[in-house]
């Protein structure tokens, strides 16, 4: 899994049309997020940050931020693109299934965005993580996670998602996934295919991972085993669907 990331990590920017323009408007809606459900929030964990964007985004809303990914490639990029934004991060490789241990507690909110959590492929694993997350947290701080929503989502075999096309340095990709379910498991395969459009010289870049469909409902439950109280589903608030949840004063 880490190895998907690693080799994604120089081209990951490419997801977005424009990643500066994303970074700032997720720092925008994020906070807003937080602002509401947990006003006076200094201290934010992003426990799979990869290589910054919402790490990056709230540092430069003026949070104090510490960001963890399992993928020190990812870290290493987002220790570079915090620095020539000027954002100031405390970043370091950790599994978010130990993020107490690793982090500590004194956090007011710890977050995990875009579809983290799911590269946690069962229950437990996920209920691990959250009890660790729930640990991390002060009385009163704040939980975010933000997840596809599965259940809108086709399964099957061969299902390709178009994520477009990028301009970049006279080169040109062209991004894809295929996707192929077993049972609520899915192979996941990234493709950018580079063209060089001054030699014409392709090369396709190819990253294999493993996600487990789970619903935004069972996510829910999870965090109330974890600990969590007043767990809501958030919709029309950022790209996809925030969970939100609160730990007891
Ligand atoms: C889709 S990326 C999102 C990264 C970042 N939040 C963003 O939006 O740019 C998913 C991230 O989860 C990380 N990840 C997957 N499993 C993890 C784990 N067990 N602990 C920490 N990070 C993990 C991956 O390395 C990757 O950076």
């Amino acid at each position: 899994m880490d190895d998907f990331y690693d080799c994604l990590a120089p081209l990951y920017h490419l997801i977005y049309q424009d990643w500066d323009a994303s970074i700032a408007h997720q720092g925008e809606q994020l906070s807003r997020i937080i602002q509401t459900e947990w006003p006076s929030s200094v201290r934010v964990l992003d426990v799979s940050c990869g290589i910054g964007t919402q790490a990056i985004a709230l540092a430069l809303k003026g949070y104090s931020v510490a960001g963890s990914d399992l993928s020190s490639a990812e870290i290493e990029r987002a220790r570079r693109e915090a620095s020539s934004r000027r954002a100031e991060i405390s970043f370091s490789v950790s599994d978010m299934r130990k993020a107490f241990d690793h982090h500590g507690d004194g956090f007011d909110v710890v977050i995990s965005a875009d579809n983290s959590v799911p590269h946690l492929l069962t229950n437990d694993e996920i209920l691990l993580a959250f009890k660790q997350m729930h640990a991390c947290l002060c009385p009163g701080g704040g939980c975010l996670i933000t997840v596809r929503d599965y259940e809108v989502e086709d399964r099957g075999r061969d299902i390709v998602k178009p994520y477009g096309v990028r301009l970049q340095e006279k080169k040109r990709y062209v991004l894809f996934q295929v996707w192929d379910f077993e049972a609520d498991r899915y192979e996941l395969t990234f493709f950018f295919v580079e063209e060089d459009l001054q030699t014409r010289h392709v090369q396709t870049h190819v990253m294999r991972s493993r996600y487990y469909a789970v619903s935004v409902s069972k996510l829910r439950e999870l965090l109330g085993e974890a600990g969590f109280t007043h767990v809501r589903r958030l919709d029309d608030v950022f790209y996809q669907p925030v969970l939100v949840g609160t730990k007891a004063k």
